[in-house]
């Protein structure tokens, strides 16, 4: 497992990260999202999709009716939010799993409330408020392959400081 820590001083440089690491995600990856509202995720988010299903960007948006939005690409990104699910929700049951199995990318808001289901290959990206427009992201790989993508992302993203 490793660690990476960086700052984004505008909703742009989030895009930019999210859009560096979905440049960098191959078919199956699992990205778990923590933060509070309004720190960044569907920023980040539409980023990644950028990154990996360039023609689906613009219709990045948070899933807030739907539990899942579904962006085409060569490689499919699955975009799930699960803010207003709670505790008593059983998302096992939704048959989640096999999108978490399968080949699509799957990005997650509000990830915190299926720990317990992340694959073992995964990256976690806690994004958290600094003030005004400063984010802090910190990355979280777990699994060989994710530690990949990660070691990558950091060489290209010039990270303040690499754990
Ligand atoms: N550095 C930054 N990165 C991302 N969003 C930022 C940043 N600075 C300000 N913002 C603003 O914060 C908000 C983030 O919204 P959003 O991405 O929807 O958050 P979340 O999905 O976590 O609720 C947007 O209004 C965006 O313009
Ligand atoms: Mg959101």
């Amino acid at each position: 497992m490793s660690r990476l820590a960086l700052f984004s001083r505008s909703p742009r440089e989030t895009e930019g990260l999210g859009r560096l690491l979905g440049s960098l995600l191959g078919g199956g990856a699992f990205v778990a999202l923590r933060g509070e509202l309004g720190s960044g995720k569907t920023c980040f988010t539409r980023g990644i999709v950028a990154g990996a299903a360039p023609t689906s960007a613009h219709l990045v948006a948070s899933p807030t009716f739907a539990i899942m939005n579904e962006y085409p690409g060569a490689v499919p990104v699955y975009h799930f939010d699960f803010y207003r699910l709670t505790g008593a929700f059983d998302i096992a049951e939704l048959g989640f799993e096999e999108y978490f199995q399968g080949d699509g990318i799957c990005i997650v808001e509000w990830s915190e409330r299926l720990d317990e289901l992340f694959p073992e290959e995964h990256l976690i990206v806690t994004l958290e408020h600094g003030g005004e427009d400063l984010r802090s992201l910190t990355f979280e790989a777990a699994g060989p392959e994710m530690d990949g993508v990660l070691a990558r992302f950091a060489e290209l993203a010039k990270p303040e400081k690499f754990l």
